[in-house]
C-alpha cells in the first residue's frame, strides 16, 4: 500500500450502461470523491465484464464506457489520487472470479435478490454471468485485498457474498486470513435514493420513465421539470423525522436535499419544517442545478477529447495490474494451481 493509504484500501466500481444518475452520484461517487480526499488508497473500477451480463450493443458499450470514465474525472475523481481503470483490462478479475465460482456455494447465490430481480420470470434465459455476477464482484474487490467498499444501500448483500467468500476461502485453504475480510460503507442521506415518480421504488437506470430519476447530464430545464413533477403527498414538511414514516416521497426528496448539502436528513427537516412542496421543490431544484450543471459541462468538455480519456484508463489499468497480479499468482499457489506466471 501507498503513502496515502494508513485507513486502508478502498475498491469500487460502477457498471457503464448508460448515463448515471442521481442515485448513483449520491450513494456511490461523490462517497468515492470524499474517500480519495482522505487518507485512503482509492481505486475504482468501470466494471464492463458485469455489464455484459445482459446484452450491450458493443457500439453503445464502448461509449457508455468512456462517458462513465468522463462521469469519473468531471464528478472530481482524479488520476493522479486515484486509480481509474476498466474491469477488462485487467485479467485478474476473472482469474480471480473462476476461483471464486469454486468457492462460493450455489445455496448463496440462489439467495441474491438482484439476480432474482434482474431475471425477473424469465430465469431459464437470463445468461449464466447474470448469476454468478456477485463472485466477480468479489474478485474485483478481493483482487486488491481493498479493506473498504463504498456503495449504495442495494449492494449490499453482495458485499455480504464478498465476505463469506473471503472467509471460505481463508478456511479452506490457509492458516491465516490471505483475504482482509472488506467493510462496507454505506453511510449518508444518499444511500438509497427512490424514484422521483414513485417513493417506494429505488431510482434505477432502467425504469422506462424518464421523470424518475435525474441523470448527471441533464439540462438545468430537465432537473427543473423533473423536480417540478416529482410525486409528492398534500401535506407541508413535518417537523420530525418520525412523522416522514409513510410519506416516502417528502423523504426522498428531503434525502436528496441533505445528500447534496452534505448534510443530515434531521438538519434538513429542521430546516424545511412546515414547508409547502412548492417553495421546498425550488429550494431543491436550485441546489441540484448548482451541484450538477458543472458536472455535466465538464463531461461534455472531456468527451471531445476520448484519446485522454483512453490514457487514463490505460496508465490506471497498469496500476491496478501492478497490485493484482502478485495477489492472484499466490491465490493460485494456495490452491495449489502449478503456476507458470513465476
Ligand atoms: P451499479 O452500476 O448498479 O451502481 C453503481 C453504484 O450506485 C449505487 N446506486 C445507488 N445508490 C443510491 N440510490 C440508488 N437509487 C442507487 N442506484 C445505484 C450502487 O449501490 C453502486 O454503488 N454491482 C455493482 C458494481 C460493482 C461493484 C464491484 C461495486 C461491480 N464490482 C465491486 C463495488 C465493488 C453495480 O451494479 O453497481
Amino acid at each position: 500500500m501507498n503513502k496515502k493509504s494508513h485507513k486502508g484500501r478502498v475498491f469500487s466500481g460502477v457498471q457503464p450502461t448508460g448515463d448515471l444518475h442521481l442515485g448513483n452520484y449520491l450513494g456511490a461517487v461523490k462517497q468515492f470523491v470524499d474517500l480519495q480526499n482522505q487518507a485512503y488508497e482509492t481505486i475504482y473500477c468501470l466494471v464492463d465484464l458485469h455489464a455484459i451480463t445482459v446484452w450491450q450493443d458493443p457500439k453503445a458499450l464502448r461509449k457508455a464506457t468512456r462517458e462513465l470514465a468522463a462521469t469519473f474525472l468531471a464528478c472530481g475523481l482524479n488520476p493522479e489520487q486515484s486509480i481509474l481503470f476498466n474491469q477488462s483490462q485487467v485479467a485478474s478479475h476473472t482469474e480471480m472470479g473462476w476461483l471464486f465460482n469454486c468457492v462460493a456455494r450455489m445455496g448463496w447465490l440462489n439467495r441474491m435478490t438482484q439476480f432474482k430481480d434482474k431475471a425477473g420470470k424469465n430465469k431459464e434465459n437470463a445468461s449464466v454471468g447474470l448469476f454468478s455476477y456477485p463472485t466477480l464482484m468479489a474478485a474485483d474487490i478481493l483482487t486488491y485485498h481493498a479493506t473498504h467498499v463504498p456503495v449504495g444501500d442495494d449492494q449490499k448483500q453482495h458485499l455480504e457474498l464478498t465476505r463469506d467468500i473471503a472467509i471460505k476461502f481463508n478456511n479452506d485453504f490457509t492458516q491465516y486470513g490471505f483475504f482482509p475480510i472488506p467493510e462496507p460503507i454505506i453511510q449518508g442521506a444518499g444511500t438509497r435514493i427512490m424514484s422521483l415518480r414513485d417513493g417506494t421504488k429505488k431510482m434505477s437506470k432502467s425504469d422506462t420513465s424518464e421523470f424518475s430519476r435525474i441523470s448527471l447530464t441533464d439540462s438545468a430545464e430537465a432537473i427543473a421539470k423533473k423536480i417540478q413533477k416529482a410525486k409528492t403527498d398534500p401535506l407541508n414538511l413535518p417537523d420530525n423525522i418520525q412523522a416522514l414514516e409513510g410519506r416516502p416521497e417528502a423523504k426522498n426528496l428531503l434525502n436528496i436535499y441533505a445528500a447534496l448539502k452534505n448534510t443530515s436528513l434531521n438538519k434538513v427537516v429542521e430546516e424545511t419544517k412546515g414547508t409547502s412542496f412548492r417553495n421546498f421543490k425550488s429550494k431543491l431544484t436550485d441546489l441540484a442545478v448548482e451541484t450538477l450543471s458543472p458536472i455535466s459541462n465538464e463531461i461534455n468538455n472531456l468527451l471531445n477529447d476520448t484519446n485522454h480519456i483512453d490514457t487514463v484508463l490505460r496508465i490506471g489499468s497498469e496500476k491496478a495490474k501492478n497490485i493484482a497480479t502478485p495477489i492472484v499468482e499466490s491465490a493460485y499457489e494456495i490452491v495449489g494451481l502449478l503456476s507458470t506466471k513465476k
